[in-house]
């Protein structure tokens, strides 16, 4: 594999609560990353490192060659680096297309017929062309989720980090979310925080476990969903008593 993100020695404090302890993360062009752990384990946090909403205390950031430990984030939003967030973010009076717009002009750096076009082609990807009039403000949360990938593909990324896009939804959303996140993996490279096991299990290729900062395991989906470790920090389980 041939890694479009290399991650190394990526350290992140704020004063006694460490939310990243020596992270090392590889994933090639057209693959997905899951991350699991408990509230507080350093997820978001992970995105914000790689964003550059945060700056690192220390460690390295490749993407496709480029080091972008120490760039603002609008400069490694160009090089490549989207975030679709938890908490959808889409200006709510504005359109549906006028949102991806947004983000392939600001995001991408396109104008005019090209700017238009990319957002509708993420539109479309994403399956909300038909959504493409409305007001932001008015779709539902299966739709606004879509909304954020949408906009985060607008931008053209390398790496495509999605913050729990398929949290609060039904199941049969959930399978919606899981379709197209299997389909954009193989354009892009992905990073998918996540609480559900069987939509992990369904698309990522390998899914980490993070407690504290600290990467506890990496693995398959299945393997670090049977470990004793994972029953260990969600359910209190002794990792000891488990292997007994
Ligand atoms: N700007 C900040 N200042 C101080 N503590 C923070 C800040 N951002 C996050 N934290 C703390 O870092 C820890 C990890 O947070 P976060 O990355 O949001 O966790 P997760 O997404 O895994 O639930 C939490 O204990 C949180 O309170
Ligand atoms: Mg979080």
């Amino acid at each position: 594999m041939t890694s479009q993100l290399s991650v190394r020695g990526l350290c992140k404090a704020y004063g006694e609560v460490v939310v990243a302890d020596q992270i090392e993360i590889d994933l090639g062009h057209g693959g997905c990353l899951g991350v699991i752990g408990p509230n507080g384990a350093g997820k978001s946090s992970l995105f914000h490192l790689l964003t550059g909403t945060v700056m690192p205390d220390a460690g390295t950031i490749r993407l496709a060659g480029r080091e972008l430990a120490g760039l603002p984030a609008h400069a490694r939003a160009r090089l490549g680096v989207a975030r679709a967030f938890q908490v959808p973010q889409a200006f709510g009076h504005l359109s549906v297309f006028e949102n991806a717009l947004a983000a392939a002009t600001f995001g991408a750096g396109l104008r005019g017929d090209a700017a238009a076009a990319a957002a509708m082609q993420a539109l479309e990807r994403c399956g909300l062309a038909r959504h493409a009039e409305r007001v932001a403000g008015a779709l539902g949360l299966l739709d606004r989720k879509r909304l954020e990938v949408a906009k985060g593909i607008a931008a053209a990324p390398k790496l495509l980090l999605l913050d729990e896009v398929a949290g609060g939804l039904t199941e049969r959303e959930v399978q919606v979310v899981v379709d197209l996140v299997r389909e954009l993996k193989r354009s892009y490279a992905v990073i998918w925080i996540e609480h559900i096991p069987h939509a992990l299990k369904a698309v990522a290729d390998r899914v980490m476990v993070l407690h504290f900062g600290r990467k506890l395991l990496e693995d398959t989906p299945a393997a670090v969903m049977d470990s004793a470790i994972v029953r260990e920090i969600y359910m209190g389980i002794p990792a000891d008593a488990a292997a007994a």
